[in-house]
């Protein structure tokens, strides 16, 4: 029997057509939740409109003895993102906790990245994070309580070939997370960010054409969505009271803290500095503490535990 940790709440779950947001819905339900499933049911790339998605997640819901309700308007507009809210509160008369887990992607090197690839990802992702939390920022002032949890990803927090809309985009999303964590607390509202791993059809679009890419896919199929969830649902509900402004990560059964970002060193020169001098005394002190450029599979390596 699964913990009613979410009993008496609702959850909105942008994005929970498929894939982690699916899994999530799905766990915030048997958490006892009321579930608002938001999806657009669109393609990979963010083009395209379908109810089928959404509607399939209702249905493992509802079978699941369950209750959800499906609301298709996108994240990624001001006057749409309140309609999800809105759904919430015409259907259960209530939010306690947003999911801001919707997603696109459009990868390309950044020498050939368009405009219009950055906007759309921008727009779903950071946009959509804002715009859904913002529609739910005075209900959860008024009723003094609410969570939100947001999906960054290692490729903000690291960096990633091809990503640069979506390292952006999920990189500004820890911000947006940090800084309503401040502003809200005096609400007693909390929000923090999961950077979730899971075979779905985002990560499957990752080429796999060498033999070390394609053993490396065949790992990675191990993540299933379901296994973000747990976290999830935990830090939308009071078991994680005093948790707020984090960032973690989940990769299959492991859970990393990835919340510290302070500075290593300082040094001050009361004359003021030069760039002569920046290269003269301020950067040989901090060699050793720059951070190597990486991408986010060289700091996680590729086998999920
Ligand atoms: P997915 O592609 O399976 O699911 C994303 C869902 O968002 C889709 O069902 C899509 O229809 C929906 N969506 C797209 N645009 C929308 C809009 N404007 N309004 C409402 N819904 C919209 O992807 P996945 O892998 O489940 O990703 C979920 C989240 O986790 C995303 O935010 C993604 O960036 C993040 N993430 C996933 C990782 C992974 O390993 N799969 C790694 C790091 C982050």
């Amino acid at each position: 029997m699964p913990e009613r940790v979410m009993e008496e709440k609702v959850a909105v779950v942008t994005g929970a057509g498929g894939g982690i947001g699916r899994a999530i819905a799905q766990a915030m339900a048997a958490a006892g939740a009321r579930v608002i499933v938001n999806d657009v049911g669109g393609g990979l790339n963010g083009e395209g409109r379908s109810d089928t998605p959404g509607n399939e997640t209702i249905s493992l819901i509802r079978n699941a003895g369950g209750e959800a309700e499906l609301c298709t308007d996108s994240v990624a507009e001001w006057g749409s993102a309140q309609k999800i809210v809105q759904a919430a509160l015409d259907h259960y008369g209530r939010v306690d906790a947003v999911v801001n887990n919707a997603g696109i992607l459009r990868d390309i090197i950044f020498h050939k990245m368009e405009p219009a690839d950055w906007d759309a990802v921008i727009g779903v992702h950071l946009n959509g994070s804002f715009y859904v939390s913002r529609a739910a920022a005075p209900h959860f002032r008024q009723q003094g309580s609410g969570a939100y949890v947001h999906m960054t990803s290692t490729s903000g927090l690291i960096g990633n070939f091809g990503q640069a809309n979506y390292s952006a985009a999920k990189l500004g999303i820890v911000g947006l997370s940090k800084s309503i964590a401040l502003d809200m607390q005096r609400f007693g509202v909390r929000s923090n960010c999961i950077a979730p791993n899971a075979w779905s059809r985002m990560i499957s679009s990752i080429p796999a054409t060498t033999e070390a890419e394609k053993e490396r896919v065949a790992r990675l199929q191990r993540m299933t969505p379901d296994k973000n969830a747990p976290l999830a649902v935990f830090l939308a509900s009071d078991l994680a009271r005093d948790v707020t402004g984090q960032i973690f990560v989940s990769r299959n059964n492991e859970i990393f803290l990835m919340s510290h970002n302070r500075p290593l060193r300082g040094i001050q020169r009361s004359e003021g500095w030069s760039p002569e001098l920046i290269a003269e005394h301020a950067l040989p002190a901090m060699r050793a503490n720059l951070q190597p450029l990486e991408r986010s599979a060289d700091v996680f390596g590729w086998d999920p535990v």
